[in-house]
């Protein structure tokens, strides 16, 4: 079995955060472990509030896993801050994992503020560097990249901006454009195009976490680029589609449609 972690904030409703994580790292047979580096009070209708935690015990976090445990690939998701984004830069520099998958998460489905804007540029300066794939969404590449994207012709401008800021490859995700749920990927030698359906389904919580754990995973298990997000792809558009309606909001994506299915719990 492979070992994976995720570095990322709390989301005390289930759906986003290091809970989709460990749920997408378990749906893909994988072992997941979680480094907690913020506690966010959120539910389906948006984040209360954020408690960032304390960069010695972020660090602490990570050297206990690394330092007992063979880790097989690590996702990256919500770094509120410069010293946070240090820290975890510092502590994976030392420990080297093959595979680090960033999501550079920056605001909320809901619209809350997750990282701080002056934290960007330690973002792209120290830690863009060192990760094998980033997976920002629209808004997300038009503030690394600085371009306004509007269309699938400018999400190509963008991420060819982004990977020349240094992320070995980049999967900019269409899901916030209108009519589209297209991402782009662009690796060192090819540009491809992951086509999907738009699915019109408020319970979308969580589609970016899910996605870039399951690409961790897929990666984990030695496919390569291309496949690893054509079939994290498939995996979060099948787990749109059967969404689940909790809460008064936007409900989380379902983790365990083929789980639940082989249980007989379908519908
Ligand atoms: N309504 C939708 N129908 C189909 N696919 C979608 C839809 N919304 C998002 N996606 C897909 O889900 C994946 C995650 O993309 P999205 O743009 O939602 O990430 P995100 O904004 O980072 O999510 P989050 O708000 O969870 O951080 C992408 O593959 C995207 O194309
Ligand atoms: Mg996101």
């Amino acid at each position: 079995m492979k070992n994976l972690l995720t570095i990322a904030g709390s989301d005390s409703s289930g759906g986003a955060g290091i809970q989709a994580d460990l749920k997408t790292f378990a749906a893909h047979g994988t072992y997941g472990m979680s480094v907690i580096t913020a506690v966010t009070a959120q539910n389906t209708c948006g984040v209360i509030s954020v408690q960032n935690i304390d960069t010695k015990i972020i660090a602490e976090q990570i050297k206990a896993v690394f330092e007992d445990i063979v880790v097989d690939g690590v996702k990256i998701g919500m770094l509120a801050n410069m010293e946070i984004i240090d820290t975890v830069t510092k502590c994976l520099a030392k420990f080297v994992p093959k595979i680090i998958v960033l999501d550079p998460v920056m605001v909320s489905k809901s619209g809350y503020n997750l990282l701080a804007r002056d934290a960007c540029t330690t973002l792209i300066k120290n830690l863009l560097p060192i990760v094998t794939v980033v997976t920002p969404n629209i808004l997300e590449a038009e503030i690394l990249s600085e371009i306004k994207i509007t269309d699938k012709e400018t999400m190509c401008i963008a991420a060819r901006k982004i990977y020349a800021l240094g992320a070995k490859n980049v999967l900019l995700k269409g899901g916030h454009l209108k009519n589209c749920a297209d991402d782009f990927l662009l690796t060192q030698n090819s540009e491809y195009w992951f086509k999907g359906e738009k699915i019109d389904n408020k319970n979308t919580h969580g589609t970016g976490c899910t996605l870039s754990s399951a690409i961790t995973a897929n990666l984990a298990k030695e496919q390569d680029i291309v496949t690893a997000v054509a079939n994290a792809k498939r995996y979060v558009t099948l787990g749109i589609k059967k969404g689940l309606t909790i809460g008064n909001g936007c409900g989380p994506v379902h983790h365990f449609v083929d789980l639940y299915q082989k249980a007989g719990m379908d519908e």
